[in-house]
């Protein structure tokens, strides 16, 4: 089995939310429970865009004690100057340095050339190498970058000294596929590709970023970027419970990471409160219904075998465990269930005639809650008695 390294940048990409920024104190104790997670590089921020974020990494820097500890850089000098400032207490420092490689970028944003950002490129990773041995270099919008120019690139960077070399959808443009194959593309076509990591950093734009991730694992990256719950620019990264607990259910992926899933709903809780940003309820793995079943069919099917409709089981990923909601499209089973767990026991004739009102109820709102189910067997209680 191959091992994915993680590299969490829910305090660089996810802080950069807007809404999301946290104080040194706050950073210091995310870092401190994603380390407990079992990730492997954590990016703790982007030194030179605030003394803030500088003091966050460096007290970041000095309390981790496992993980790599990586500050993001633009290719400036002064950039990678200050972030190896930041990292020097950190027992293994990492800088993350690049440049925009698409056409997008060179044109537009740079008014430069292929070869001039190719030279700057190369400039900022030797630079980046007198101050530390672990050096990422990434192609920011890899994703929409031509595959020959990437490739000459990263041969480029590599050969410069960079130990991970960084392949982002910025835009979160790609198809699985296309991702694929461009993962593909640099193990085949990059000589000295041997000597670094690849690694996936995808963005969320059409909801693919995980799905992109996994295809370039697929196709011979190690090293997947990815933030709590999807946090980051626009609609988000790549997601890390998603990531963690794919490579966990598909064995036949033949690959590990050393993330304890059992501390992936806590940690998403964790992250949501810290940032005050709600997860959807619909989230994968760590949503409020991700367990949750509402329709008779599906109540009916788990009540008999909880894996007829739950393919990960909730106590994997630290969560409490299903639970039956009780809505107009609910069952016999379900309202047999719920009621039961209150304390009231029904023969199947009780059921058909409280279900009856119990759909009334249901119709009438949104979901029927324990206080309603109480009602229920009183007001039966009540008819019984009378009749
Ligand atoms: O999305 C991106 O390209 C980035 C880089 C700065 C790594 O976040
Ligand atoms: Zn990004």
């Amino acid at each position: 089995m191959d091992k994915i390294l993680i590299f969490d940048t829910t305090l660089r990409d996810g802080e950069q939310v807007p809404g999301c920024r946290l104080n040194t104190k706050e950073k210091v104790a995310a870092a401190l429970e994603l380390e407990a997670l079992g990730v492997d590089i954590i990016e703790a921020g982007f030194p030179i865009s605030s003394p803030g974020d500088f003091e966050s990494v460096s007290a970041i820097a000095r309390v981790i004690k496992d993980a790599v500890v990586c500050g993001l850089t633009r290719a400036v000098l002064k950039d990678i100057e200050v972030a190896a400032e930041a990292l020097k207490d950190a027992r293994r420092p990492r800088i993350h340095t690049g440049i925009g490689t698409s056409d997008y970028h060179i044109k537009s944003k740079f008014r430069s050339t292929q070869d001039e950002i190719l030279k700057q490129a190369v400039q900022c990773v030797k630079w980046a190498k007198n101050f530390a041995d672990d050096v990422e270099f990434y192609a920011e919008d890899a994703g929409r970058t031509g595959n020959e120019y990437l490739a000459r690139v990263i041969e480029a960077v590599i050969k410069a000294g960079a130990t991970t070399v960084n392949i982002p959808d910025t835009t979160g443009y790609c198809l699985p596929h296309q991702y694929g194959e461009k993962i593909a593309f640099l193990v085949n076509n990059v000589s000295n590709i041997d000597r670094a990591v690849i690694s996936c950093h995808c963005h969320n734009d059409l909801g693919l970023a995980t799905a992109n991730s996994i295809a370039g694992i697929i196709a011979g990256a190690r090293q997947v970027e990815c933030t709590i719950n999807g946090i980051g620019e626009r609609a988000g990264n790549t997601s890390l419970e998603e990531v963690a607990v794919i490579i966990r259910q598909h064995k036949s992926l033949n690959f590990y990471t050393d993330v304890q899933a059992t501390k992936l709903t806590p940690i998403s809780n964790y992250i949501s409160d810290l940032m005050r940003m709600p997860v959807q309820p619909n989230k994968a793995i760590v949503g409020g219904n991700a367990f949750s079943h509402s329709s008779g069919i599906h109540q009916d099917g788990f009540l008999k075998d909880a894996a007829t409709y739950e393919s990960i089981d909730p106590k994997d990923v630290g969560a409490a465990g299903s639970s039956i909601r009780l809505t107009a499209r609910s069952g016999r089973s379900a309202l047999a269930y719920r009621l039961l767990k209150l304390g009231y026991t029904y023969n199947r004739d009780d059921i058909d005639v409280l279900y009856t009102r119990f759909v009334q109820i249901a119709d009438a709102q949104r979901e029927v809650v324990d206080t309603d189910l109480h009602h229920l067997a009183k007001e039966y209680a009540n008819t019984a008695v009378l009749a």
